[in-house]
Formats: C-alpha cells, sequence, structure tokens
C-alpha cells in the first residue's frame, strides 16, 4: 500500500539566463498554493534586486563560514515567527552558497518545511548549492554536518549577477564547473557560458533525480572532493572548496591512472580543462604531509567501508571503496615532490 508522500512529485523550474530574475515575481505568484508573504533572506554584502510585488519580510545573515550554523538557522526561524509567516509563505535565498544552505535548511525546518525559491548569485551556487535540495549548517565538529534533504520550489539563475563577482569566486564556481567535464560525455569546452550553467544544472538534476538522498550515484557529484575536503581542513580553510575541487580532480585522475581505471591521456584531459580551459591550480599545496591528508581522507563522509573515492573508469566515474591506503600515499607522496 503507498503512503501517503511516498510519491510526491518534487520536480522544480530552473531559469538560466541573462536578466531571468525579472521573472521571479511570476514564479512567485504561479507556485501552488499561492504564497502570501515573502521571507527575503539574503546578506547586506549582496546587492542584487529583486522586485517581489507580494509583502517582503526581509532577513540578514551573516558574511562568512562561522555564520554557518544552527544559532543563525533559529534567528532566521524565530524572525519568521514573529512576523507571522505560515506554511502557506515562502522563503527566497538570494545569495551564494552559504545563503542558499542556511536559508534552505530554516525552510525545511520552519512549521516542518515552508517552500523555498533560491536565486544563487554566484556560479558555484548556481550549478550545484542551489540545485539538488541539500541544505545545511556546519558543527565545530566539521562542515555541514546537520542538515536536510529540502527541494525547492524553483530556482533562478540570472547570469547578470555573476558581472560583479570577485575573481576568487568566480575561481570556486570554476573548480566546481570543471568536474562536471567528466560526469557525462558532453563536450561542455564547446557551450558559451549560459548553455554550459544550464547543462551543469540538467546534469546535476538528473544525477540527484535517480538518487535523491544520495545512497549511491549521487555521490559521483563529488568528484574530486575527497582530497578536496582534506585540503580545506589542512590549510584552515584559506584554500576555498572550489579552488580546493580542482586540486582533488587532479589528484583523483592520477590515483585512478595508477589503479588501472584511466590511461594518461584521459589525465591529460582532466589537465587540460582544469589548467589550460579554467586556468585553475593543478599541484597539491604544501598544507600538510602525506600522512595527514590521508588521515583526513579517511574521515571522509563517504568513507564507509575503508578510503573511499570518486574515480573515473572504464565505466565513468563512480564511487570505488576500500582503496589501498599504500597506493593513495604513493601518488600523493609523488604529487607533494612536484
Ligand atoms: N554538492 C553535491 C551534492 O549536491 O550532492
Amino acid at each position: 500500500m503507498p503512503l501517503p508522500g511516498a510519491d510526491v512529485d518534487r520536480s522544480y523550474e530552473v531559469l538560466v539566463g541573462c536578466g531571468v530574475i525579472n521573472q521571479l515575481d511570476e514564479m512567485l505568484r504561479s507556485l501552488i498554493p499561492a504564497p502570501r508573504r515573502v521571507a527575503l533572506v539574503s546578506q547586506p554584502s549582496i546587492e542584487v534586486e529583486v522586485s517581489i510585488s507580494l509583502p517582503v519580510h526581509r532577513f540578514a545573515v551573516g558574511v562568512g563560514e562561522q555564520f554557518k550554523t544552527i544559532a543563525t538557522v533559529q534567528e532566521l526561524c524565530e524572525g519568521f515567527a514573529d512576523a507571522g509567516l505560515t506554511r502557506g509563505d515562502v522563503v527566497v535565498a538570494v545569495g551564494g552558497g552559504m545563503v542558499t544552505d542556511v536559508a534552505g535548511f530554516a525552510a525545511a525546518s520552519y512549521h516542518r518545511g515552508i517552500s523555498v525559491v533560491h536565486v544563487p548569485t554566484t556560479l558555484l551556487g548556481m550549478i550545484d548549492a542551489a540545485i539538488g535540495g541539500k541544505t545545511g549548517v556546519n558543527l565545530p565538529q566539521g562542515k555541514n554536518l546537520v542538515g536536510a534533504f529540502w527541494q525547492p520550489s524553483g530556482v533562478i539563475c540570472d547570469l547578470d549577477t555573476l558581472a560583479t563577482l570577485p575573481e576568487r569566486e568566480v575561481r570556486c564556481g570554476n573548480g566546481e564547473m570543471a568536474k562536471y567535464h567528466f560526469l557525462t560525455g558532453d563536450d561542455l569546452a564547446a557551450l558559451d557560458l549560459e548553455a554550459r550553467v544550464a547543462r551543469c544544472v540538467e546534469i546535476k538534476a538528473e544525477v540527484v533525480a535517480s538518487d535523491e538522498r544520495e545512497s549511491g550515484r549521487r555521490a559521483i557529484l563529488n568528484y574530486g572532493h575527497t582530497l578536496a575536503h582534506a585540503l580545506e581542513i589542512a590549510s584552515g580553510h584559506e584554500i576555498a572548496h572550489g579552488e580546493a575541487v580542482s586540486i582533488g580532480l587532479i589528484f583523483a585522475a592520477r590515483l585512478a591512472e595508477r589503479l588501472g581505471r584511466i590511461d594518461s591521456a584521459r589525465v591529460a584531459e582532466h589537465l587540460d580543462v582544469v589548467g589550460c580551459l579554467y586556468g585553475l591550480q593543478t599541484d597539491i599545496p604544501h598544507v600538510g604531509s602525506a600522512d595527514e591528508l590521508l588521515a583526513l581522507m579517511f574521515r571522509d563522509k563517504k568513507a564507509i567501508d575503508g578510503l573511499t573515492f570518486v574515480l573515473d573508469g572504464p565505466n565513468g566515474v563512480e564511487l570505488v571503496a576500500d582503496i589501498d591506503p599504500a597506493i593513495v600515499r604513493d601518488v600523493l607522496v609523488e604529487a607533494l615532490q612536484d
């Protein structure tokens, strides 16, 4: 007997293009049930204007990873309650991944879940954080350890918001974008920015639709992320996520080659995309010894079975568990000597 809620349609519209932010009001008005009010969550530093014809309550979250906390979510939910918001209202998150993650988690939790529409203003937000329903906050013990899967009711990726992104933010977005070049057979390099962002969104949506709760295939979206997370932690977060992913992609390719899963031509393709197309770092910076990085990789969330990586291979990119730590260490030592 199907239980209520077991077959819920969680599809949603994603608009990608220049100027599409002007369609936010129409998107909000077309939601079912139609919201009566909007909780607009953003950051003071984000100068992106939205035009909304419904009554709007504004909420600001602090800038920086230190504000990605349960305390921030509590503050938001208290603000929603003070404003008398109900399940008939909608949260609109305008900002980068930090804003959509925190506002999404507040939306998932308030009144046990109200609608949320994401308006990502960074490349990384558009192609990753705002798509797929992962929301959450950090604990002192680690990043994103508390959260919920909560699909948005719509996403608006207005490429005009990227025009003023600081160079480092662009690098971070490109690091995550480079990953998509290896997840399918698509020639993403042949596409212009709008088509490339749209294709990355489609690839992510297709993977998430096949495994929303990450019981298997969704893990391929973490290609390059195992070493990346270790580098972020070892550097005390001096290396940003997207920057670390570019380095992690090259390391994953070298490890896959050592394990006989891909050949040197495929490693060269990784170097072309990451180093040449996007101009990103490919060498591992000296933020920790091979043993320190190895220990951090053992603590990765994916590592249910020994040392686990997402690796390229004859069947494409897939999760590979229980990899011999000595081989990983050798590849690390060699890479650190380069
Ligand atoms: N950022 C990886 C995922 O959404 O699963």
